[in-house]
């Protein structure tokens, strides 16, 4: 299959500039993501695909991540990352005793990481072993729609197909892919990997850690159990009964000298399960990025909810000078004896005192400024996510519209248009479900409202958790032109309909 480079013009508009700032903005007439040294400039979203900055010396090696081995770059040019992925049928150890078989990249769960720099080319020869259809979506990344795996802009790849994914990433932070395709199934049996885009100079740490969080349900022989097409499965998303870090199921037990400084890139790559991270000693997460990279301000809390799609990143220190260890943990509701509903807390990484380093310098971000809009500007739009039975089945909806993969919005309704770079208070709502995390393709929005989860939710996202009865309001800066999709990102739902697209359309000037 031939790959579609995508062309746009040069000249992007730019959002009005105001020192009336909707969200925080951090000095006099700000643009969108200006400044910064990782910020990236508006050009950059699915620009042309040229020769990798010709004549610039080579950068320096990437900062190395533990956790997930990276994909093998088959490219010798330094500015591109060029590999192999296959999807096949695979058979991995998850738990120690039995194996089980999978639907993987490569043949390992989570798929090895992408691993590339700010402004990097990325070319990805993507191989479909399964025997159904699939795409790859690169789950955050601003790039074009045509490459973006939505398979309502891409043909699914056929069952021993090819196709060429070719773009370049156009900001820094801690991304991940996954399979758009059969997604309740293919991506609950292991279709997912890590993508971590380094900045151009990331900051210094001791050591960068990946982790990878997922739930499994497993039978005692290690096959994963067969889906339900009713009942909680569906109604709440599927839960796993095996928590899974990195692919497996046991704490990832890591050693780090006093006075250690980490890195530590989190991603939930789940069905339907947040995880709510929290620390066995009670002290806080410092929270140094979110899904659109570093924040400008970091910021701490006790206890970090990591909706499915979601990712954090964490500055660690072991500088408790009281404690030879620390242990991240995630807190599950399970049956108690009685009945009623106990809180648990399951170790994911414990981390032990192993050796000294002297201790580095406080932590201190990056220049980064947040898009700001004059608020005269912007429009709103409502998304009642809701869901019922229709014609004896459950379906999920939009606005009492299910949404289901095909052109046109699905179900006749129009495809929501806006121009580029028009800002858009979307208010969230869910007054049946407990909760959707929901997430939009290709662009990055803010939490604006209520004022607390603005406050405790800083940052570029692409996901957020809409909770039972809490409407959220997100403002979206529709900054990269295309078709995108919009989603529960709980499988269950988007892919009983509750989904939509909206195309950003190049302004004419
Ligand atoms: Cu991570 Cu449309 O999804
Ligand atoms: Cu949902």
């Amino acid at each position: 299959m031939a790959v579609r480079a995508p062309r746009l013009s040069p000249r992007f508009p730019r959002f009005a500039l105001s020192a009336l700032c909707l969200v925080a903005c951090a000095g006099p007439a700000p643009a969108a993501h200006d400044a910064g040294v990782d910020a990236p400039t508006p050009t950059d979203l699915g620009a042309d695909l040229g020769p990798a900055t010709p004549d610039v010396p080579p950068p320096p090696p990437l900062p190395a991540i533990d956790g997930v081995a990276p994909l093998d770059d088959l490219n010798p040019d330094p500015r591109i990352l060029e590999v192999n992925l296959t999807a096949a049928p695979a058979r991995v150890r998850l738990r120690s005793t039995v194996d089980t078989d999978v639907r993987a990249y490569n043949g390992t769960l989570p798929g090895r990481m992408l691993h590339a720099r700010v402004g990097d080319r990325v070319i990805v020869h993507f191989h479909n072993g399964l025997d159904e259809p699939t795409t790859v979506h690169w789950h955050g990344l601003r790039i074009s729609d045509q490459m973006d795996g939505s398979p309502r802009v891409q043909d699914p790849v056929p069952p021993g197909g090819d196709f060429t994914y070719d773009f370049r990433v156009p900001e820094a932070g801690t991304f991940w892919y996954h399979t758009h395709v059969n997604t309740m199934y293919q991506l609950d049996e292991g279709l997912y990997g890590a993508f971590v885009v380094h900045e151009a100079e990331p900051p210094p740490f001791d050591r960068e850690r990946m982790i990878v969080l997922d739930d499994v349900r497993l039978e005692n022989n290690g096959a994963i159990s067969p889906h339900n097409a009713s009942g909680p499965d569906v109604g709440r998303g599927r839960l796993g009964n095996t928590l899974l870090i990195n692919g497996r199921a046991e704490p990832w037990r890591v050693e780090i000298p006093r006075n250690g400084t980490e890195r530590w890139r989190i991603v939930n790559a789940s069905n339907a399960r947040t995880f709510t991270l929290v620390f066995d000693d009670g002290s806080p997460l410092r929270v140094i990025g979110t899904d659109g990279g570093l924040l400008p301000t970091p910021y701490e809390t006790t206890r970090l909810d990591v909706a499915v799609g979601q990712r954090y990143e964490l500055d660690l220190r072991m500088d408790d000078p009281a404690r030879e260890s620390r242990t991240l943990q995630t807190l599950v509701s399970v049956l108690a004896g009685d009945g009623g509903i106990d809180t648990r807390a399951f170790d994911l990484v414990e981390a032990s005192i192993a050796g000294e380093v002297s201790p580095r310098p406080p932590y201190v971000a990056p220049e980064v400024r947040l898009p700001s809009v004059e608020p005269s500007v912007t429009e709103s739009l409502d998304f009642n996510l809701s869901g019922g039975v229709v014609n004896g089945r459950v379906e999920f909806t939009i606005n009492g519209v299910a949404g289901h993969h095909v052109p046109d919005g699905g179900h006749g309704h129009p495809m929501l248009r806006y121009p580029q770079s028009q800002p858009v208070l979307i208010t969230l709502r869910s007054n049946v479900s407990p909760e959707h995390p929901f997430h939009l393709h290709g662009q990055f929005f803010q939490v604006v409202a209520p004022a607390a989860r603005a406050r405790e939710e800083p940052g570029l996202k692409d996901t957020v958790l809409v909770r039972g009865n809490q409407p959220v309001t997100v403002l979206t800066y529709f900054e990269n032109p295309g078709r995108w999709m919009y989603h529960c990102h709980i499988a269950e739902h988007s892919e009983r309909g509750m989904m939509g697209e909206v195309e950003v359309t190049l302004r004419n000037r």
